[in-house]
């Protein structure tokens, strides 16, 4: 079994090129057989998702041609089956995408019901009425959602929480529906923006994305685009933490400062110092951290799934701090991990409340799912001796060449997967 080795106390520092944004990729991927023609597709992040949707694409009769680890070439002309049910795309969530992808432009589709990570009850209701309100028929039958149209037609649709699946679903869904069709209290996210662009670069007529209002006025027909996806908001936010909790300096590059306001104005509420240029963000952690209140919230707010990155910090920073999830009701399980790391945390429904401690201490520990898992990587990185990081497999869901990314910044992290590797290391690193 693969885990990750870390000996912690080292300061990350230096600078970090970000990947491709995974979960734009994911919709955009599916998105790319509502056309006949090829669709070219670069800053795809080399992830196990992502590499589960471009099978998924396979598997229905797609042609792709991977032109480099991170383009990607995809050709729907050769479309033989509306159903996804493959294993892969069972296991991840972003295979919901091919139900708008394939109503749109076949008016019919037949997906396996969606896995991802295990951090709530993740109902898709939002998507399922959106679809009905185009005019599709939507049932459950044998694990798969089953949905179909004669013709879909435009509508007003009021999402009744803001959600950024049932978003971009919908919005697949309609391009080519006769008509316009409105989406009220519509998710904001930088990704729903980006499949928004996507779409529009192969012909669609959508407007608004970015505020919570989408209108969309189908057209006929789609082409082929060559289209760059944006940079991770996540995986930028996750090594931003890290210079927080290991009392670095690293600076993230390749991003879009605008899409990590709400992370940037939390690391300065708790002491960091952050230095925005064009397409780079500097984090700086030269004193103590202090404590602070944060909620997330959907775009722009502060994002669930940076939740527990900044928690960890929080354990590490003087006095009390109070956590709220709001977006999803279960996603506070590794802290249970967390405190077999001295951190002392207590959660109580949706909320934690961490007292901060001065330092965490290594220990075997397991990822209960990928941003829990990435945020545990960091603790560890900070915790005095040797953690050992079990089901790293849902970390490399998320994230690419995380252990490589955080060497590059100094970390004492290897992939281990025998007793062996594992001695090895103790005796590299000690
Ligand atoms: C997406 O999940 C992301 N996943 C998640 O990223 C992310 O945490 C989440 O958006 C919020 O930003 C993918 O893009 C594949 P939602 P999704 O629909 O689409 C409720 C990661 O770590 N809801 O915005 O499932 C839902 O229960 C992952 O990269 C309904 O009630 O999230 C939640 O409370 C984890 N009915 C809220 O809306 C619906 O039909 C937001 O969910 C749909 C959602």
């Amino acid at each position: 079994m693969e885990q990750y080795a870390v000996r912690g106390g080292n300061p990350l520092v230096g600078e970090v090129e970000i990947g491709g944004a995974k979960n734009a990729a994911l919709a955009i991927l599916a998105a790319a057989v509502m056309t006949d023609e090829p669709v070219i597709i670069d800053n795809v992040p080399d992830l196990s998702d992502t590499k589960a949707m471009i099978q998924a694409t396979e598997s229905i009769g797609c042609q792709v041609e991977q032109l480099g680890r991170h383009t990607v070439k995809i050709t729907a002309k050769t479309v033989n089956s509306l159903v996804v049910e493959d294993d892969s795309s069972k296991k991840i969530r972003g295979s919901y995408y091919f139900l708008g992808a394939l109503l749109g432009r076949y008016k019919r589709a037949e997906v396996a019901l969606p896995g991802g990570c295990n951090i709530g009850l993740r109902p898709i209701d939002q998507h399922i009425k959106g679809f009905r309100a185009l005019g599709a028929d939507v049932r459950i039958e044998h694990g798969l959602i089953i949905t179909e149209a004669e013709q879909l037609k435009g509508n007003h649709i009021y999402l009744d929480v803001v959600t950024v699946g049932a978003t971009i679903n919908v919005m697949m869904a309609a391009v080519m529906a006769e008509g316009q069709t409105i989406i009220e209290n519509a998710a904001k996210e930088p990704h729903v923006v980006d499949v928004a662009n996507f779409l529009n670069s192969m012909g669609a007529n959508i407007k608004g994305a970015g505020t919570d209002v989408i209108r969309i006025k189908g057209v006929h027909k789609l082409h082929g685009t060559e289209y760059t996806i944006i940079p991770d908001q996540i995986e930028a936010g996750t090594f931003m933490f890290a210079a927080a909790v290991t009392k670095g300096d690293i600076t993230v590059k390749n991003v879009i400062p605008k899409h990590l306001e709400s992370i940037s104005a939390k690391l300065m509420e708790i002491g960091c110092e952050v230095e925005e240029s064009d397409d780079a963000v500097r984090v700086v952690a030269a004193k103590p951290l202090t404590h602070t209140h944060v909620k997330t919230l959907p775009y722009p707010g502060f994002p669930t799934d940076m939740q527990p990155q900044i928690t960890v910090a929080l354990g590490l920073s003087t006095g009390t701090s109070i956590v709220t999830e709001s977006i999803f009701e279960n996603r506070f399980k590794y802290v249970d991990e967390l405190t077999r790391m001295g951190a002392n945390i207590k959660v109580e429904g949706n909320t934690a409340i961490i007292d901060g401690v001065s330092k965490y201490t290594g220990a075997s520990i397991s990822a209960p799912d990928l941003r829990a898992g990435a945020a545990l990587v960091t603790a560890a990185l900070a915790a005095e001796g040797i953690s050992i990081i079990d089901d790293i497999k849902f970390i490399e869901r998320g994230y690419e060449d995380f252990p490589h990314k955080l060497q590059m910044l100094g970390a004492q992290i290897e992939k281990v997967s025998t007793e062996r590797e594992l001695q090895k290391f103790r005796l590299k690193t000690g």
